[in-house]
């Protein structure tokens, strides 16, 4: 890459702060010229990893985008904030790198679509699952055809987010607020972007209906029955977010998926990936690749097994080189993508229809649950995704 990209980061809490440090700062291509937080010791902080420390400082993003010296923004705050930010830098002809989470509204993923479409500047929806080994491998084998049609794909956000969501007050963090206010499938893009990718949604395909249940709220009232780390404040009863929340989305080609929400109950993390097609399936939980053929009974093959299939870009080298970059590495491989698209102009490998469709999944398994009906999700690509490749 020739280019040198400079790029201001919005939001400097746990996230920002960690990517900055081990993706942006190491980049080579990339120059961090500029810094926005709400709160200005997390600024000061964020200072401390950077070389070049005259960098543009605001706690008011609309400044930074207005007048420091940027070629894009890394947006990492809070979710209600993700999409009036995106818009405003899209707007401003300022490229975007936004972090995950839900909408709140669905009127926020069409602002999103008619901003890009006004303005084209480029966005990425920074969905890093979408980069994992797993899933990339998976991915590639889908493509050869291994598992046949795809029929159906699940996988969950299974996170032990207690102490997180508990201790939201002391720590600044957007979680508690959400946890105690709303009922809703908080955080489907982990899983549902792979799956999307597989599923061809927006290229091809589109979800179509969903319909959403949430389990009784029970495990932060333990939680905060048996004493815990968290706030003083809280009490037992404060929190709406059902523990477990299960989405089942139907598809225009008749694919079917179930996303699983998890992540108030004792549990290790797990994405739960799988998928099953016409010729085969795979499972994560398992590792497990059974093939049309397999004996049943015999032990099925990992998918380390499948090492032609494994993007380039997890080498064991490049694997080596990267996997103190966050995540393993998939944190690194993202923004690869995303600066060299950015670079030569191309599409953004997870765009704005992705970006809207996936997001959308919140407000609409808010509303499932509350009434009790499905709902249908919207084609925010406006019937493009028939003719998109
Ligand atoms: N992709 C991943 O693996 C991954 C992992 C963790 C978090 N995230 C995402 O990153 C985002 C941030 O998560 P976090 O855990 O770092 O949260 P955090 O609360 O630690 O950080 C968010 C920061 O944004 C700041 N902020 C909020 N509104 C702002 C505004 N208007 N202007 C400037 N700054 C503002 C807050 O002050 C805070 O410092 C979330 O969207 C989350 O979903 C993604």
């Amino acid at each position: 890459m020739s280019k040198i990209f400079k790029i201001g980061i919005i939001g400097l809490g746990c996230r920002g702060y960690e990517v900055g440090k081990r993706v942006l700062n190491i980049l080579p291509s990339v120059k961090i010229t500029a810094l926005c937080d709400k709160y200005e010791d997390r600024i000061e902080r964020a200072c401390e990893f950077l070389e070049d420390k005259n960098v543009f400082k605001s706690t008011d993003y609309k400044k930074l985008i207005d007048e420091a010296d940027v070629d894009c923004v890394y947006v990492s705050c809070d979710w209600e904030m993700h999409a009036p930010i995106s818009v405003y830098a899209m707007e401003k002809g300022v490229a975007v790198a936004c972090e995950v989470g839900g909408a709140y509204t669905l009127q926020e993923c069409y602002d999103l679509v008619e901003a890009y479409e006004k303005t084209k500047t480029p966005i990425m929806f920074m969905e890093n699952c979408c980069f994992d080994k797993t899933e990339t491998t998976v991915v590639n084998m889908v493509k050869d055809g291994l598992f046949g049609d795809i029929v159906y794909c699940s996988g969950a956000y299974g996170h032990d987010l207690r102490e997180e969501v508990t201790n939201g007050t002391a720590n600044r963090h957007y979680r508690e607020r959400n946890y105690m206010q709303r009922c809703c499938e908080n955080y489907p893009t982990h899983e549902l972007g792979p799956i999307a990718q597989i599923l061809k949604i927006n290229k091809g395909n589109r979800m179509v209906k969903l319909f959403s249940v949430a389990s009784k709220s029970a495990g932060m009232d333990e939680y905060i029955r048996q004493g815990r780390k968290a706030d003083a404040h809280l009490k037992v009863g404060d929190f709406k977010q059902g523990d477990v929340v299960i989405t089942n989305i139907t598809c225009e080609n008749g694919a079917l998926i179930t996303l699983k929400l998890d992540t108030s109950l004792p549990r290790s993390y797990h994405r739960e990936f799988a998928i099953a097609g016409t010729k085969g399936r795979y499972t994560a939980l398992m590792d497990e690749v059974f093939l049309d053929g397999d004996n049943e009974w015999k032990k099925s093959k990992p998918l380390s097994d499948y090492l032609k299939y494994v993007p380039p870009y997890w080498s064991p080298e490049e694997e080596k080189r990267i996997k103190e970059c966050g995540h393993g590495g998939m944190d690194y491989i993202e923004f690869v993508h995303f600066f060299s698209a950015l670079e030569k102009g191309e599409e953004m490998p997870v765009d704005v229809y992705d970006m809207a469709s996936w997001m959308c999944i919140t407000p609409l398994s808010e509303q499932s649950i509350a009434t009790g009906q499905a709902v249908d999700v919207p084609d925010f690509t406006n019937g493009k995704y028939k003719t998109r490749g």
